[in-house]
């Protein structure tokens, strides 16, 4: 069955679109055919981070308009098989709930098992849009007190859709802040947003190295965070396994 899932945030910058892309990266590397959609109008960068840039031609609002399939415009990534992108519109048009679930109806018959959605930061109507069809969401906060505050919000109003299950992603985690007070810890953190953890992310500056220049951090096997990102992949994928120690 197909699985979608919005990936959210209360504040920007806690790092949705790295969990996107790494995550969406590693499913595919296990043979899941997969298509992200950048859903941050206006702001797209999903296919930076994905060394995509040159490859997209359509939106998801030409899709969910039909003005091309999803065949037509899903842009295949050059490396790895399984993955797909589908951008945002440079500014977001009227959309219904019909015409969004048209794109997820089209995923399903293209034999997508996963769709996984970059969403921009907070309460924003591509949010409250994709919130519509999603199965899961995953809301991606880091340990400081504005993040967490703003997860809390955003988890209380994907908790209002029909959405089946709803966790939480500590991303950007340093250990010597935790042990100083200065960050939440992860159990604090739960408790404050209300939510399970799919996840703890280390900050790892090969996140930032490989986002800039487009490279696929799974591949280069590199550093802290891709193991954190196999691992929420693993869990999405139903695989019991335990929150890496940081
Ligand atoms: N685990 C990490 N370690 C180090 N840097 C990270 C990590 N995760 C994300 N970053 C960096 O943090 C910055 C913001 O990340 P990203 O763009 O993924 O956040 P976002 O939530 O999508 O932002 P926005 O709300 O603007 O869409 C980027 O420069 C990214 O490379
Ligand atoms: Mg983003």
């Amino acid at each position: 069955m197909l699985k979608v899932i919005l990936v959210a945030s209360g504040k920007g910058g806690t790092g949705k679109t790295s969990v996107t892309a790494n995550v969406a990266a590693a499913l595919s590397e296990k043979g899941h055919k997969t298509l992200v959609i950048d859903a941050d109008s206006g702001l797209r960068n999903l296919d930076i981070t994905l060394g995509m840039s040159d490859s997209v031609v359509f939106s998801f609002s030409d899709v969910a308009q039909d003005i091309v399939t999803l065949e037509q415009a899903a842009a295949k990534h050059s490396i790895l098989n399984n993955l797909y992108l589908l951008t945002a519109p440079v500014v977001l048009p009227k959309l219904n709930e019909n015409q969004i679930y048209g794109i997820i109806e089209q995923a399903k018959e293209l034999s997508f098992e996963y769709v996984i959605i970059d969403g921009p930061a907070g309460l924003a109507d591509e949010v409250k849009l994709f919130a519509l069809v999603a199965t899961q969401s995953i809301v991606v906060t880091m340990a400081d007190k504005a993040s967490i505050r703003g997860a809390e919000r955003v988890a209380r109003l994907l908790e209002n859709e029909n959405i089946m299950r709803i966790r939480i992603v500590v991303n950007r985690v340093r250990p010597s802040l935790i042990r100083q007070g200065i960050m939440g810890n992860i159990d604090d953190i739960m408790d404050e947003i209300g939510l399970p953890l799919l996840g703890v992310v280390p900050e790892d500056e090969n996140v930032i190295a490989c986002g800039t220049n487009g490279k696929c951090l799974i591949k280069s096997k590199k550093g802290g965070a891709v193991t954190a990102f196999c691992n929420i992949a693993q869990r999405i994928d139903g695989v019991r396994l335990p929150i890496m120690r940081i």
